[in-house]
């Protein structure tokens, strides 16, 4: 039974059943990292009025602004685009929302990771609205010039960034304010961000003073308690046990606290920790936990996870945005970029990438199989299906082309360079998996049978053992390719001669 007709039926059966499995339904077969897939949601919303305010939490994005769609858009979720819609539908009903993120909205450093954040993270938290973002590890791993452009507030434009504990040059609220006071609907929300010391620990750049926790927290509770807050927010970087330690120190003085150590998905409903809740964002941008603030002494408070799934379409202007970072990858190219060709020591006996076509002649049978097979696509999928095309895209690149390390995002000498300098490499093509085909093409044209059958030595594979399978695993990875399983898809694209004959 195929997978999508498998969680049809157990959504029917869901709806019928009314009881809740979507945190107990498992994952078929997973050959690799987490499944990002789950089965079905349930309704959003069920038996809430409007509430008073909304807390909507996010965190973690991760640098995953939209969902690659590897495995079907429709199956997959996140990404700023449905984000944006669900905020623009909660309020078009009326409800008054205020978005609170935990930070770390960034995966890394370098200059792809700050045209992202600067044409679409930043832009697309400013579109909604986000007035409060906790200052993240990820994010203290930009240069301090691009950090204070992005958590400095200017007059004018203030920005979303703060930290207790983690500051810019100096600690001083004229760099990177220290807490944030949000208020709405009559209701008064302080915010405040620390860092656990094992991240403190890691942060190597001299301009980044840091604190203790704790210090900082005795610093700054009074003043949020001054300022009568409803209800206050502590956003926390760190591992569990840090946090723990922390709330014991700190008993009940949070309504809600934002751990950046969580699972992949939050739970249906939060956890608790003495009477601070537990707010559970999960990974990658995928879901935000919503909190209703009611005028209700019986049920004051509700809480409810939102997917970020198909159910929401795509916004037009976190599009738009989408778009211009793309056009942006392509004006810098790969070497604007910084993404340097590393060397493959298979070179020196194989010789450069030569594409798929250069095999047909010989390899016939095995071509003819290549090419109606979905690797022969791969760069369509980039350049047409993918909306906007991302096929300047290295993050996309990296395992829908001939010659580039899969798993580290980086091409290799003579690997794919773009669609117009290396026009053959475009796809996943023979030498993805078999390996550089210049040397052994001119040995086959020779006559050196000693040579011939030392290369062939080289790109002879076997479906027989690990090496294969963990090489289809670098991009069939558990995000990209969740329903992988070796025999069914060796089976799509199985391309040996001597088994086509026997059958
Ligand atoms: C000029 C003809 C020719 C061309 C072009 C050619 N090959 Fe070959 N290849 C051969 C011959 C002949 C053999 C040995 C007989 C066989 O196994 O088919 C061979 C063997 C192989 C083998 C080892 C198969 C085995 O198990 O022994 C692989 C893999 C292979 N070629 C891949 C490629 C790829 C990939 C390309 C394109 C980059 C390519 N070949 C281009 C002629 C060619
Ligand atoms: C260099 C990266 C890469 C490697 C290595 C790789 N694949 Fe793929 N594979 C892809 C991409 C990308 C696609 C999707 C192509 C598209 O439709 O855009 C794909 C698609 C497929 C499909 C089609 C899936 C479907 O639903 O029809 C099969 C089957 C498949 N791969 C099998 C394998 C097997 C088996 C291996 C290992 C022997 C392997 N692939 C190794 C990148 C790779
Ligand atoms: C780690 C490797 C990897 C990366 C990185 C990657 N892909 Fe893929 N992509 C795959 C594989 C593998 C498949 C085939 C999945 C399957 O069918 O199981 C695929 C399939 C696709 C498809 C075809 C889906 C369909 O149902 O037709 C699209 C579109 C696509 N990828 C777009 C993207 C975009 C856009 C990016 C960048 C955001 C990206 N990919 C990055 C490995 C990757
Ligand atoms: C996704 C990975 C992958 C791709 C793409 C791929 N191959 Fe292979 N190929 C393999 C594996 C694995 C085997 C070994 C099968 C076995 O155990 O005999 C193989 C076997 C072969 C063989 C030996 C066949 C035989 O009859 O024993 C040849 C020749 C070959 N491939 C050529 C090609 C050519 C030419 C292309 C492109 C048109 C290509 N391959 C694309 C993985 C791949």
């Amino acid at each position: 039974m195929s997978i999508r007709l498998l969680s049809f039926l157990l959504c029917i059966a869901f709806c019928f059943a009314h009881v809740c499995f979507a945190q107990t339904f498992t994952e078929p077969r997973q050959t690799a990292g987490k499944p990002m897939l789950s089965a079905a949601e349930p309704p959003l919303f069920e038996g809430w009025t409007k509430p008073k305010l909304m807390l909507f939490f996010t965190g973690f994005l991760d640098g995953y602004i939209e969902p690659c769609g590897c495995a079907g858009l429709d199956q997959m979720k996140g990404g700023l685009s449905r984000r944006m819609t669900c905020l623009q539908q909660l309020e078009k009903n009326g409800w008054h929302v205020l978005p609170i993120d935990a930070g770390n909205l960034n995966k890394g450093f370098g200059q792809q990771e700050e045209l992202k954040f600067n044409f679409v993270i930043d832009e697309a938290y400013r579109l909604m609205k986000y007035q409060a973002a906790g200052l993240g590890s990820r994010e203290l791993l930009f240069p301090t010039d691009t950090l204070i452009l992005y958590s400095v507030d200017v007059p004018g434009n203030p920005k979303r960034y703060t930290s207790a504990n983690a500051a810019i040059m100096e600690f001083s609220p004229d760099f990177v304010v220290p807490y944030r006071i949000l208020e709405k609907e009559g209701i008064k929300i302080g915010i405040v961000s620390v860092l656990g010391d094992s991240l403190r620990n890691k942060i190597h750049n001299d301009d980044i003073k840091t604190a203790a926790a704790a210090g900082k927290l005795k610093e700054v509770l009074p003043k949020i308690a001054a300022e009568n807050c409803n209800k206050k927010v502590l956003i926390f970087h760190g591992t569990a046990n840090e946090l723990n330690m922390l709330l014991k120190e700190f008993p009940d003085r949070f309504d809600f606290v934002l751990p950046s150590d969580i699972p992949a998905e939050p739970p249906l409903q939060p956890r608790k920790i003495g009477k601070t809740v537990l707010i559970e964002v999960g990974e990658k941008g995928r879901y935000a936990v919503a909190a209703g603030l009611f005028d209700d002494e019986k049920m004051p408070i509700r809480f409810e996870r939102i997917p970020f799934d198909s159910r929401y379409n795509n916004s037009p202007k976190i599009m738009e945005l989408m778009k211009i970072y793309q056009d942006q990858l392509r004006q810098t190219g790969l070497s604007g970029l910084g993404i340097k060709p590393i060397p493959d020591k298979r070179s020196a006996i194989l010789g450069s990438f030569a594409g798929s076509a250069s095999c047909a002649d010989c390899h016939e049978t095995a071509h003819n199989i290549w090419k109606k097979s979905r690797h022969a696509k791969a760069w369509d999928s980039l350049k047409e299906t993918a909306k906007p095309a991302r096929n300047f895209d290295p993050e996309c690149i990296a395992c829908h082309v001939i010659g580039w390390n899969a798993a580290e995002f980086m091409p290799y000498q003579n690997g794919f360079r773009s669609e117009k300098e290396t026009p053959k490499l475009v796809s996943v093509g023979c030498e993805s998996c078999h390996g550089q085909g210049e040397n052994h093409i001119k040995a086959e044209q020779g006559a050196d049978t000693a040579l011939q059958e030392k290369i062939r030595r080289q790109l002879r594979l076997s479906v027989e053992g690990e090496t294969v399978k963990k090489h289809c695993l670098t991009c069939h990875d558990g995000n990209n390719s969740p329903h992988f399983d070796f025999d069914t898809y060796w089976k799509k694209i199985d391309h040996r001669e001597t088994e086509k004959d026997a059958e």
